[in-house]
């Protein structure tokens, strides 16, 4: 099973991952998939909101993985950012160590994190995003961890 979300702009997609974090727990991956630009990184700053991030978030591509502090009523304090879109080897992405960072009371969030998913061996939260002609973003969450979390990604894809 998966669910939807359609965000009109950049601010709806923000206001999509701000609403995500309430449902996400400390260990938690979340793979980010879909084209350049798709607002993969725009779902993330959102995201970082709902986590209590102060600092501002910007893409990661260039040092592959960031950490933000963060203060929520989740427990979680650190929201490791990542994108794997210019990695070589998955050995590169299994030196991150992400499963064993988020152990460590995090969660990963992962852009481009379909060209890896090979290497997450746990659970994981997808998100795929599609962009329609209308420069609409459709927001499709699956994967094992989501079906865990059905109740509250019902009242996510609702609103
Ligand atoms: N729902 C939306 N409607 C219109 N524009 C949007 C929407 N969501 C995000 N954007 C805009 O799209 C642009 C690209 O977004 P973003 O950088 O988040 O994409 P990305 O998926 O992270 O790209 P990359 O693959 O290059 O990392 C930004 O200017 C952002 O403001
Ligand atoms: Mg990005």
């Amino acid at each position: 099973m998966s669910w939807q979300r359609t965000c009109a702009s950049a601010a709806e997609t923000e206001a999509a991952g701000e609403a995500l974090a309430t449902l996400l727990r400390a260990g938690d991956i979340v793979l980010l998939s879909g084209q350049l630009g798709a607002g993969k990184t725009t779902f993330v700053k959102g995201v970082a909101r709902g986590l209590g991030v102060i600092e501002r978030v910007t893409s990661p591509t260039f040092t592959l993985v960031r950490p933000h502090q963060g203060q929520n009523d989740q427990g979680i304090t650190t929201l490791l950012h990542a994108d794997v879109y210019r990695v070589e080897s998955l050995a590169e992405v299994l030196d991150l160590a992400l499963g064993e960072l988020v152990e460590e009371a995090a969660v990963a969030l992962v852009e481009w994190g379909d060209l890896a998913s090979s290497i997450f061996g746990r659970e994981v939260l997808t998100i795929q995003f599609k962009i329609d002609e209308f420069e609409v973003r459709w927001l499709d969450v699956g994967g094992q961890l989501a079906q865990r979390r059905s109740g509250e990604l019902d009242r996510w894809s609702a609103q």
